[in-house]
Parts: structure tokens; C-alpha cells; sequence
């Protein structure tokens, strides 16, 4: 299947584990809620945490709409619709689910904690998603987030070092902040808080919406 005209869908993805794509995806939801955007939320993954989430989120907040696996089907019928939808996935894709996700992408935000081993473990993802058609045919395209990082660091430096080989760019980075934990809590993103609170955080964003919108 490919995916639906008119339905702009992302992608969070990177085989790590504990990298940030479930915090990326409900924080990018709860901005695209926040703006009055339709969108939709779709948990790729068994550990269904984007879900608890959303399952703990007011319903007196901007909605945010699930879809599940078996809502593949209906795909289709969403097109025409304007909406957003954000695919939040599992540790480890590959091969043919990968495959399947990047199809139904057209963009791809990959959060990446710039430690040795996070980047050790990105490598072989970014390698084959290099390879896939779509991206190499530059219908779907990759934005890179670093994640707990402070953009002043050697770590910060070195993973603009590796991503060069790939000719990414990384869009922003995020800060380490206990603000992402505790709205998680309540089922929120940042841009469902108080801005005294998260100003600054909003802030890191700006480059990610700007490249989610272009
Ligand atoms: N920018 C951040 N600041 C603080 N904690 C974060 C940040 N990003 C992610 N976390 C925390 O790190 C843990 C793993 O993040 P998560 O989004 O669940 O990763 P993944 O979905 O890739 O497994 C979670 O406890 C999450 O709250
Ligand atoms: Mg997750």
C-alpha cells in the first residue's frame, strides 16, 4: 500500500531502544492537536506505550485519534482528509516491516542519543533506509533529532561528524528535561503545558515543525 494522497504521514523510527522515537511522536501529536490539526496516531509498537499515553490523555485536550494494525485497511478512506498521521514504532524494525512503515512514510524523524553506542546501533538502520527506493528517490525524507543533548557538547559535535557521511542534517536538538517525563505522566505533550513551563523546550522545536510542514 502506498501511502494516502493528502494524509502527510511520519515516521519515528530507529531500532534503539530508549532513544526518544515515542517521546518525539506524542510531543509532535500533541503540537499538531494543539494547532487544530486532524491527527491520527498509529503504535507500531507490541509495548503499545504511545497508546497508554493517549489512553491517559484528557479527553477535554485537543484530540488526538488512534489508529491500530488492523486500521490498514482504512487507510484509504482517510485520504482526502488533510490529516496527519504519526507512526511511532518498535525497537528493532527491520527488513520488511521497515520496508512496509517507510512506504506509508513521507518523512522520517529518527531521534538519535549521540552516545558510542546509540550511534553504533543507528548505523546499520540509516545504512538500509539510505537504500530504500523511496528515499533514494527522494519521495520520502529523513530528519535526524538529537536527543538529551546538549547542542554545545563534543557529543553533539561528533554526531553531526557521523551523520555527514549520510548527508543529513540534524533538524534540532532536544534537551534532557524532566518536563518531557511528567507530562508524559498526564498523557501530554509540551505544547499542552503552560508556556512559562515549556518556552524553552517549544523552542527546540521550531526546526522539526518547520521541516514537518515544508
Ligand atoms: N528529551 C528528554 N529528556 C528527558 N527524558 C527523555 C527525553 N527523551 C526521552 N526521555 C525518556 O527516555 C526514556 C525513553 O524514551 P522513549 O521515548 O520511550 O524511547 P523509545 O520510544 O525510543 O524507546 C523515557 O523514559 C523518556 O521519558
Ligand atoms: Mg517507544
Amino acid at each position: 500500500m502506498k501511502n494516502a494522497d493528502n494524509m502527510r504521514a511520519i515516521l519515528v523510527a530507529n531500532p534503539k531502544g530508549g532513544c526518544g522515537k515515542t517521546t518525539l511522536a506524542v510531543n509532535l501529536a500533541s503540537y499538531l492537536a494543539n494547532q487544530n490539526e486532524r491527527v491520527y496516531l498509529w503504535d507500531l509498537d507490541r509495548q503499545r506505550s504511545a497508546l497508554e499515553w493517549l489512553n491517559l490523555r484528557p479527553a477535554s485536550f485537543p484530540a488526538i485519534r488512534r489508529l491500530d494494525q488492523q486500521d490498514d485497511t482504512h487507510l484509504p478512506k482517510l485520504k482526502g482528509d488533510g490529516a496527519w498521521m504519526i507512526l511511532d514504532s518498535a525497537a528493532g524494525l527491520h527488513g520488511k516491516n521497515l520496508a512496509h512503515a517507510v512506504r506509508l512514510a513521507h518523512k522520517i524523524l529518527v531521534p538519535v542519543q549521540p552516545s558510542a553506542f546509540d550511534m553504533a546501533a543507528t548505523q546499520d538502520f540509516l545504512d538500509g533506509l539510505m537504500e530504500e527506493k523511496a528515499v533514494r528517490k527522494h519521495r520520502t525524507f529523513i530528519g535526524v533529532v538529537g536527543m538529551r543533548v546538549d547542542p554545545r557538547t563534543r557529543a553533539a559535535t561528533t554526531l553531526e561528524q557521523f551523520l555527514q557521511q549520510y548527508d543529513l542534517p540534524v533538524l534540532t536538538y532536544l534537551r534532557d528535561t524532566m518536563v518531557y517525563v511528567n507530562a508524559a505522566f498526564a498523557g501530554e505533550g509540551i505544547f499542552d503545558l503552560p508556556h512559562y513551563v515549556s518556552d524553552r523546550d517549544r523552542e527546540q522545536w521550531g526546526p522539526v515543525i518547520e521541516w514537518v510542514r515544508e
